[in-house]
């Protein structure tokens, strides 16, 4: 069978166009390495992050222990979302949105909560204040 002209270029061409989409394919689709910082603060939940440092660190005085013994020193329950921002005897305790005006914030910062224990971890500290400041939502 005779080639022509036109059909050997394609079969050379072909390949090589193949190669080039592929190449280009792969270029394109090349993820984006996350940016770290960014990632963790868009990322906040409610549920996730937050509700487990205050399990871990505060519901003892603030909510109550599962054996039904109940604790809520300054009248705050620290156990579920509606609890924490129906806030203490005293007032709300986060202001979303507002980390300065947040007094759950304000404390945990200046070590003067989790009473009678170790301040918490700069990470857990970061975490809570990064889900104020993104609207204290219930996520
Ligand atoms: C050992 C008991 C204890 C633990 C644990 C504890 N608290 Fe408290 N908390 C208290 C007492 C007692 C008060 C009231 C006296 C005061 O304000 O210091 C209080 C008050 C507060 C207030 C102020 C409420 C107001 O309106 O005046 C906030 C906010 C608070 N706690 C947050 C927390 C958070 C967040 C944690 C966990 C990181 C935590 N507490 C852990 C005992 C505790």
């Amino acid at each position: 069978m005779l080639i022509t002209r036109y059909e050997f270029l394609s079969i050379i061409a072909l390949p090589l166009g193949v190669g080039f989409t592929l190449q280009g394919g792969v270029g394109t689709a090349t993820p984006v390495a996350p940016d770290p910082v960014s990632a963790r603060v868009l990322d906040v939940s409610f549920a996730d992050d937050v509700a487990p440092i205050l399990d871990a660190s505060c519901i003892k005085c603030h909510g109550g222990l599962p054996d039904g013994e109940s604790i809520l020193e300054a009248g705050l329950d620290l156990r579920t979302y509606e609890s924490v921002m129906k806030g203490s005897e005293f007032g709300s305790v986060v202001e979303a949105s507002n980390v300065d005006d947040s007094l759950i914030f304000l404390m945990i910062e200046e070590g003067d909560m989790p009473e009678e224990a170790d301040p918490l971890s700069p990470d857990d500290i970061e975490t809570i204040k990064t889900w104020i400041a993104e609207g204290a939502k219930n996520n």
